[in-house]
């Protein structure tokens, strides 16, 4: 697929794998609350396998985020996150502009997501609460990654 980039003021959001900053979306996401002790080569799966969107202030990585998809009928945002110092001016919204305005995730039937606390960044771009949670199952491993005793 044709990376695309996007422009805000002095950030770029790009499609294009080959800018991410690898060790910068390792060391977030190992302490997130969400993939906590993940590991480099799992990270690196994850983002060769998946539509990823970084965003740049230069050639910095300041945030992250990335699409697991069929591209016809579902996708799966994953891993969004801003640096700390990035936080408050904008660059989440953007970056989720960018994503759901992206030429290849138009017109499927559902995308999915799951987060701690930020329902109400999502709610503006269309997300809602499950309509029937009944109907959705999960397999779900949070301590996937804690070390084997
Ligand atoms: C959530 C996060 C990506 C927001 O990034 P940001 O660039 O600061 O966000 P923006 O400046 O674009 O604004 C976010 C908007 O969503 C709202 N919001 C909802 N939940 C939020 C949350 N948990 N954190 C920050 N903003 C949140 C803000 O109030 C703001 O709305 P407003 O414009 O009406 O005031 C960032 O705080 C972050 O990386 N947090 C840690 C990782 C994380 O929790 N990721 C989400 C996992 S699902």
């Amino acid at each position: 697929m044709r990376p695309i980039e996007y422009q805000y003021d002095d950030f770029i959001v790009s499609t294009d794998c080959s800018r991410l900053d690898r060790d910068v979306i390792h060391r977030f996401l190992t302490n997130s609350y969400w993939a906590g002790g993940i590991p480099r080569d799992v990270v690196d799966r994850s983002i060769d396998n998946a539509l990823c969107f970084g965003v740049f202030e230069k050639s910095n990585q300041v945030g992250f985020a990335r699409v697991i998809s069929d591209y016809a009928t579902f996708a799966y945002l994953a891993d969004v996150f801003i640096l700390e110092a990035y936080r408050g001016r904008g660059l989440a919204k953007f970056l989720m502009e960018c994503i759901v305005r992206h030429p290849q995730l138009q017109g499927l039937r559902r995308w999915t997501l799951a987060t701690g606390d930020a329902h109400s960044l999502y709610a503006k771009f269309g997300f809602t609460a499950l309509h029937r949670p009944e109907g959705f199952m999960e397999i779900h491993n949070p301590e996937v990654y804690k070390p084997k005793p």
